[in-house]
């Protein structure tokens, strides 16, 4: 499953630019909004799980972060954005992994994974993934995880995905985090159909 996971992505980041990747947005600002409701400063440390070619850990450089860390299982999508986000991906760490099987080395402010999670169809992914997300994140911290919502698309890259609310999300995580704040956002593809997304802003208890 691993391996067929590696080749299914690698293959999309080899033959598709980002203007033939539904989920590409130019502009990450609904992560950004809820970064600031997270209390995300200069000196916050921050993952961006399954980072892929978004935009999102170059805009967290921009605003004066200095320990931004962008994770995909891709060497394809992380050799992009290396290339794409000069000169900000100098200052990014880059880690090449897949988020259910990584063996995290520290601990995080925030944990952002926009699309990955949804991914995850079976308990034991999901419960490796919750594994590293509490190991990951510092008491108090937080995570934004968005996915489709319960009327997006049943599939994305044509991958089955689960489709959440941020109140069934907030279930699966278990009761170590807190639902803080939520959002739905249509997405404009860009082929101009519209994908809808819920994002969900949680902490990690004491
Ligand atoms: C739909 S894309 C979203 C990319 C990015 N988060 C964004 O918002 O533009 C999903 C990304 O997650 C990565 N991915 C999928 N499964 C993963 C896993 N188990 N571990 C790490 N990365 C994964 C893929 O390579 C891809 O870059």
């Amino acid at each position: 499953m691993a391996d067929e996971r590696v080749s299914h992505w690698e293959g999309v980041y080899r033959e598709k630019d980002d203007s033939q990747l539904s989920w590409h947005q130019d502009d990450p600002s609904i992560s950004l909004e809820l970064c600031d409701m997270a209390g995300v400063h200069s000196g916050s440390s921050v993952i961006d799980i399954g980072g892929g070619t978004s935009r999102f850990a170059a805009r967290l450089i921009e605003k004066g972060l200095r320990d931004v860390s962008v994770l995909d299982l891709s060497e394809a999508a992380l050799d992009r954005s290396r290339r794409h986000l000069k000169p900000a991906s100098d200052q990014i760490k880059w880690i090449a992994a897949d988020v259910t099987t990584w063996t995290p080395s520290r601990s995080y402010d925030l944990w952002h994974d926009r699309a990955v999670f949804h991914f995850l169809i079976n308990a034991d992914d999901r419960a490796a993934y919750i594994d590293r997300l509490r190991r990951c994140l510092r008491p108090g911290g937080h995570a934004i995880i968005a996915t489709f919502a319960l009327d997006g698309p049943e599939k994305c890259s044509g991958l089955p995905v689960v489709r959440y609310d941020p109140q069934g999300l907030s279930e699966v995580l278990g009761d170590a985090f807190s639902l803080v704040a939520e959002r739905r956002h249509m997405h404009p593809t860009p082929w101009g159909s519209a994908q809808s997304f819920q994002f969900s802003l949680l902490r990690m208890g004491q």
